[in-house]
């Protein structure tokens, strides 16, 4: 994250109090306006191209895109605003943090990862954002008839991420269909890709 942004929240729990705040003040009220307790979540969603097209063609649902680099917000925001779209949020934030900080009342529905950073390197690894601990979190608070789907260009983070789901005791492969084609910026440049998706274990 940035240096501004660690300077303005330096601490684990003012970050923590600054997401809780997300919840609090945007989307736990549009949740109840609409009497719903889920939403769609995008990890790493960059300038927010797909996330807006989805939740454009899936105006009952609320849907939030979280990335960790303000600018990509920013730009993700802009096209919100331009499309009028309330279902809609983008809110800077730490994957992990964000998923672990959902207040108890409501839950996920899908998740998307689409082209997360690969980190190709062994050493590398542990920084890529699917492992076992952040599968069981997301299983935490993912609805019984959510999907968590997986889409990248590299290969060998692929296969991580199919062996890592087939080892998990919380999710299981399924054939869900993506449920909506439109390119993500990566997806454009980089149009050799694979995708998996998985269910939770209930
Ligand atoms: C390669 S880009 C892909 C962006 C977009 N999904 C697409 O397909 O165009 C990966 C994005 O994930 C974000 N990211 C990486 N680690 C993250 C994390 N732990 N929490 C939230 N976002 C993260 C990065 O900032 C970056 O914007």
């Amino acid at each position: 994250m940035s240096d501004i942004f660690l300077r303005s929240f330096p601490t684990d729990s003012e970050r923590q109090k600054r997401v809780g705040h997300f919840f609090e003040k945007s989307l736990l009220p549009s949740l109840s306006k609409s009497d719903s307790d889920f939403f769609d979540l995008e990890i790493g969603c960059g300038h927010g191209h797909w996330l807006t097209e989805y939740s454009t063609s899936n105006k009952q649902l609320f849907c939030v895109g979280i990335d960790l680099i303000t600018k990509r917000i920013t730009k993700a925001t802009a096209k919100k605003e331009k499309r009028c779209l309330d279902n809609l949020f983008f809110y800077k934030a730490e994957a992990q943090e964000f998923v672990s900080l959902i207040p108890k009342p409501i839950q996920i529905r899908n998740t998307f990862i689409m082209f997360p950073d690969p980190w190709p390197k062994k050493r590398h690894h542990k920084r890529r954002i699917i492992q076992q601990d952040f599968l069981s979190l997301l299983h935490s608070r993912t609805i019984e008839n959510g999907t968590f789907f997986f889409r990248t260009d590299h290969e060998p983070y692929f296969e991580w991420t199919v062996e890592k789901i087939s080892q998990s005791s919380f999710w299981k492969t399924s054939e869900v269909a993506f449920p909506l084609e439109h390119n993500s910026y990566f997806q454009e440049l980089l149009p050799d890709f694979k995708t998996t998706c998985a269910s939770p274990v209930h």
